[in-house]
């Protein structure tokens, strides 16, 4: 099911039956000149989009609209970007979580696009628990952060696709994973060099002075429709199964 597709007596049913709910969660940011601004929202809604449609026939999943703005603050050099600050994007998580809380969801899983969230995602699930410890009170919550390029059977598939040439940033899996589901927004585009640098990350005008086409290390052009869909077909069933044990994740009494 999928939450704004709904209505709200449909999903106070839903409540009868699972706890669970799924948001993906990424980013708006320059990937590069092949990659979509788009990409790290685009890619957890399109694996979770399909993984609901999966268990449409068994366990209904709930999927959350996708809360598509992140952290990303060091990508601000490159036109298009759109950044929450830490510390927004910590408080706009936290009323999410407690708006779904308080209808009854206590296992709220965050499927994530976009390495620059983690840190944040994690402080803000900290900053929610806080809240119950510093008051001797059991959290009824269970969070959960996945990339999903962490689900069971990607990483191996995504490191056998692209042995060179991967890298870190505007990755040929993540722009492959938006062609495959986004056909018509292929780009073809010469990249100099073939594979960019690699390096840290600071603040936006240091990261566009070390990667000035806004890739690190990633060859884009490997990205194919084909290697794509292999790639979601694999999140998909790896979301399934993660999702199963994480559900049935209980609190001890
Ligand atoms: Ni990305």
């Amino acid at each position: 099911m999928r939450l704004a597709y709904s209505t709200w007596p449909e999903i106070t049913a839903f409540l009868n039956t699972s706890k669970t709910v799924i948001i993906p969660i990424g980013s708006n940011e320059q990937h590069g000149p092949m990659g979509l601004l788009g990409t790290d929202w685009m890619c957890p809604e399109i694996i979770a989009t399909a993984a609901e449609k999966v268990a449409q026939g068994s366990e209904a999943l709930m999927l959350a609209p996708t809360f598509n703005i992140g952290m990303a603050q060091h990508h601000l050099g490159f036109a298009g970007t759109i950044s929450l600050r830490p510390s927004t994007f910590m408080a706009a998580i936290e009323d999410w979580v407690l708006s779904l809380a308080r209808h009854g969801f206590d296992h709220i899983y965050f499927l994530n696009g976009h390495g620059g969230n983690i840190a944040t995602i994690e402080a803000a699930f900290s900053q929610i628990y806080s809240h119950y410890s510093y008051n001797n009170k059991t959290c009824p919550l269970t969070l959960r952060l996945k990339n999903w390029w962490d689900l069971p059977g990607v990483a191996s598939l995504c490191h056998g696709m692209f042995p060179v040439g991967h890298g870190s940033h505007a990755t040929p899996s993540e722009i492959a994973v938006t062609y495959a589901a986004y056909p018509d927004q292929v780009r073809e585009v010469e990249l100099t060099p073939k594979i960019p640098p690699t390096g840290p990350i600071l603040d936006a005008l240091d990261y566009r002075a070390r990667f000035p086409d806004g890739r690190i290390g990633a060859d884009s052009s490997l990205a194919t429709i084909e290697l794509g869909q292999q790639i979601i077909d694999t999140a998909v069933a790896g979301l399934l199964s993660d999702i199963k044990l994480f559900s049935a994740e209980q609190k001890p009494a």
